[in-house]
């Protein structure tokens, strides 16, 4: 067996390519990001252990328990000027759309609002030509998670989990099983997946801040280096506090599958119809790759997926999102 000193080890096992990207798996650990979410206990409690879901906070919504390290890390970004003064969005429940109050304009360059379409440079949109970056969100969750872990191992396939907190904590075995055994790449998709323009900054800085502390404290110490927000809703203050807080980027889409619909307002067909669309018939973004909003949340959804899968890997370079841009 070689000889190697343990700090190459990590980099031996990942693809030539993601050396050179400027966006890496994990932040560095030396990123001023890693310091917030250090343990003062060297070993951790082992994933799904009493001992481990007791670190958490228990509950539903935002977690109203926010670690001092993280509040000063907010308030010493907002004392630089990094975070701009954005008022918190309404939620219209009905339609899905926010809304600001004091004419701030949701498509404008100070507010800039992905939910009405608006996209910054900084935001991880569009996959060079001929790639795939796959990404699903919302898992892990019992069922249907498994089959897709399942599948993506069987086809020797990496993908992009955008987890939510509360999900890690009641699928731990799950959890495992896509970063330990398939060896995927874990992003932040917040602790209670809120509409985040519509927290304040302190709650904005609770959902990433506990979904980041538990994805560092289940994986021997990574710190992710993208979120993906909820229904899609981030502004140029969510987009900041995500920045220069924990050093978070922020991945949207380029195409929805509206899987997440089905059963309610769209069915299994018409999302294959849309996937086929994009995968075959060149029906994508002209010049892009493809980064398609998909769900590991129900049977269905995964299944949309696994049927398409053969159409994307004859024609497609097929990756998760860290790996080639
Ligand atoms: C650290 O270890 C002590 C003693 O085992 C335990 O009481 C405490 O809860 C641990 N803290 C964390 C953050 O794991
Ligand atoms: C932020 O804007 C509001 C009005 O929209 C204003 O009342 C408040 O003073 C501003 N805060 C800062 C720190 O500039
Ligand atoms: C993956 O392969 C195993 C072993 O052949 C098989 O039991 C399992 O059903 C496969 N998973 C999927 C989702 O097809
Ligand atoms: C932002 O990006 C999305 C996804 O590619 C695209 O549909 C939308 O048109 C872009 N918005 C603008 C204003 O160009
Ligand atoms: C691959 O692309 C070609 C040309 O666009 C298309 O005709 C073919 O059906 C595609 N193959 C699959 C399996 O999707
Ligand atoms: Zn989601």
């Amino acid at each position: 067996m070689l000889s190697l000193p343990l700090t190459l080890l990590p980099l031996l096992s990942l693809p030539l390519l993601s050396l050179a990207s400027p966006l890496p798996f994990y932040q560095p650990h030396t990123s001023p990001a890693a310091a917030l979410f250090r343990r003062q206990n060297a070993s951790l409690p082992a994933v799904g252990t009493d001992a481990w879901t007791a670190l958490y906070p228990s509950g539903s919504g935002t977690p109203s328990t926010i670690p001092q390290a993280w509040l000063d890390a907010l308030a010493a970004a907002e004392n630089s000027g990094l975070i701009p003064n954005i008022s918190q969005s309404t939620l219209n429940s009905q339609s899905g759309m926010t809304t600001y109050p004091d004419g701030q304009d949701p498509t404008g360059t100070e507010v800039c609002s992905f939910t009405y379409q608006c996209n910054v440079t900084t935001d991880i949109v569009n996959p060079p030509e001929g790639v795939i970056a796959l990404t699903f969100d919302d898992g892990p969750i019992p069922g249907p998670s498994d089959t897709l872990y399942s599948f993506l191992y069987n086809n020797s396939q990496h993908a992009t989990h955008f987890m939510i907190g509360v999900n890690i904590l009641g699928a731990p075995t799950q959890f495992l099983t896509a970063f330990g055994n398939n060896k995927d790449h874990i992003g932040v998709h917040t602790w209670s997946h809120p509409y985040l323009t519509t927290l304040s900054n302190d709650q904005v800085v609770s959902e990433l801040g506990w979904t980041v502390q538990i994805i560092h404290d289940s994986t021997g110490g990574l710190i992710p280096s993208c979120y993906r927000p909820p229904y899609g809703d981030t502004d140029n203050r969510v987009r900041a506090i995500a920045e220069h807080v924990f050093g978070l980027k922020t991945v949207t889409w380029n195409q929805d599958s509206e899987d997440w619909m089905i059963g309610d307002g769209t069915t299994e067909e018409a999302v294959e119809g849309s996937l086929t669309n994009w995968v075959v018939d060149g029906g994508g973004v002209q010049g892009q790759g493809l980064l398609i909003l998909e769900h590991e949340l129900m049977d269905t959804t995964v299944q949309a997926f696994m049927d398409i899968y053969p159409s994307m890997k004859a024609n497609w370079t097929v990756v998760c999102r860290s790996s080639l841009f």
